[in-house]
């Protein structure tokens, strides 16, 4: 069996470090404070969603920002193309790197959020949701959509990408074809990694980290296996090991 020779932090190399993004699925900005702690030099990027933010609102992003951490704000932003840009506009004021808009919003809302970030003096990576993981092919008619989930991944990732945004987020199930329709110049963030051996929580299609760096994904999301493992800084260590290659 191949085992991966093991590496000290100094060792791994900063291409995998950019690659793990560590998501604070916590409601305060203590609980969240300590995980960033904890993970210490293990992981640069940390992920915000629509929870924490709604808790604790953005003066935890300028902490986070302050303290040399780079922040992902997973906001789904989804609205007419105006509100948007406005939106848009306020969270690259935060200096995050990382934002969410779905790409169902339409070609003229994701222009709008890329023009809006293009503003910025540092503009944050837009990325355009594809289809919710959690999005069952049974459901897709009943939102007025036709064909399998992947026929619909890559419509909307067809839709992000000729509109001027960086990168998707998709299911890992789901790179291969993406690389192989779209090419190789833009971001794909994965969310659902299992490390081997891990607990599954209610992830149901999972990937590990290795498998969804070699489809081709850029950024894995890793939640619970780091936050929720007795030693974050170890869990995250590891991930980083099984992606640097
Ligand atoms: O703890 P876990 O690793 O499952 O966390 C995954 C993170 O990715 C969570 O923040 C979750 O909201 C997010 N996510 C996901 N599936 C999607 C989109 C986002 O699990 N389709």
């Amino acid at each position: 069996m191949l085992t991966l020779q093991a590496k000290s932090l100094a060792e791994t190399t900063r291409h995998a470090r950019e690659r793990l993004i560590v998501a604070l699925d916590v409601s305060s900005s203590a609980a969240a404070q300590k995980i960033v702690f904890e993970v210490g030099d293990c992981a640069c990027i940390f992920k915000i969603g629509t929870q924490l933010f709604t808790a604790e609102g953005p003066q935890l992003v300028r902490d986070l920002v302050a303290s040399g951490r780079k922040v992902f704000l997973d906001l789904k932003l989804h609205d007419i193309p105006n509100t948007v840009a406005s939106a848009v506009a306020e969270v690259a004021k935060l200096k995050v790197s990382m934002l969410t808009v779905h790409a169902s919003g339409g070609g003229k809302m994701l222009a709008s959020a890329v023009a809006a970030a293009g503003q910025a003096p540092a503009p944050p990576t837009i990325l355009a949701v594809t289809v919710l993981t959690s999005m069952e092919h049974s459901e897709l008619p009943r939102i007025g959509v036709r064909g399998t989930i992947v026929d619909q991944t890559l419509r909307l990732a067809t839709l992000a990408i000729t509109n001027g945004c960086d990168g998707i987020v998709a299911s890992a199930h789901e790179v291969r074809e993406l690389r192989s329709e779209l090419g190789k110049d833009f971001a794909i963030v994965t969310p659902g990694i299992r490390p081997p051996g891990s607990e599954k929580g209610d992830q149901a299609r999972v990937v590990t980290p290795a498998e969804a760096i070699s489809a081709g994904a850029t950024h894995i999301v890793v939640g619970r296996p780091i936050t929720g493992a007795r030693d974050p800084a170890a869990a995250a260590r590891e991930i980083l090991q099984q992606i640097d290659f």
